[in-house]
């Protein structure tokens, strides 16, 4: 299994320090096949010691230059983060990211080898039309991305799921990564208000490879027992 904690805009440089040190400890039991990924703000990003990696949420497609407000490659590189988010829906919705946008990310940090999680998921309204309608929307965000990527994984995380303690039921999720395993090869995460209390349930849905974990991931502990678990 996968175990990748998503800390968004929360947790500090020092927070950040603290909360490695509490899950490095932790995670020494972890089954030797799982893997941990922890993508802290990017005002976090240093040399870390421990048993997972390291990955930024978010980057500008370019090496270095006038991108306000951006990190590019030469930031990521200076703590070797090889590892990155695209496409997460709060950046889609909230920051205006278009499809083109997302793909040309991804094409960039492709060329240069990075571990990509990829994330994809539906608004509430589309969930509502049914499985046809989400596959539609869900295939439509792999345009402009190469799915056969060696170091691609996807995070599916329907929209209506993330932040709201209302995961996707078993059905859900296991007929949505029936029809992404057709589309994809990759590693197949789930995100979505996955928690301690629902972590061994989503774990044994067919197709599920790993959880991509927001909220429940932001306490060391927390996100260590559903490693753990
Ligand atoms: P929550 O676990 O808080 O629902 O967030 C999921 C997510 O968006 C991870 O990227």
């Amino acid at each position: 299994m996968i175990f990748a904690a998503n800390f968004k805009t929360n947790h500090t440089r020092s927070s950040t320090k603290a909360y490695f040190d509490t899950l490095s400890q932790k995670i020494a039991a972890k089954k030797s096949g799982d893997k941990v990924y922890v993508f802290p703000p990017a005002t976090a990003l240093d040399h870390y010691e421990g048993d997972f990696t390291l990955g930024a949420q978010n980057a500008y497609p370019a090496q270095k230059g006038a991108f306000t407000g951006e990190i590019g490659l030469e930031q990521l590189e200076e703590f070797s983060v090889k590892t990155l988010l695209i496409g997460h829906s709060e950046r889609r919705e909230l920051l205006g990211e278009s499809q083109e946008k997302v793909a040309e990310k991804f094409d960039f940090f492709k060329a240069q080898g990075f571990e990509i999680i990829y994330c994809i998921g539906e608004p509430l309204e589309v969930r509502q039309e049914g499985d046809a309608a989400v596959n539609a929307y869900l295939l439509a965000q792999f345009e402009g991305i190469d799915t056969g990527y060696e170091n691609l994984i996807v995070a599916y995380e329907p929209i209506w799921a993330i932040g709201t303690g209302r995961s996707a039921t078993i059905e859900e999720i296991a007929s949505t990564h029936q029809a992404l395993r057709k589309a994809v090869a990759c590693p197949l995460l789930y995100g979505g208000s996955a928690n301690p209390d629902n972590i061994r349930e989503i774990a044994s849905i067919d197709n599920v490879d790993g959880v991509l974990v927001g909220s429940a991931s932001l306490d060391a502990e927390k996100f260590a027992s559903m490693i753990l678990s």
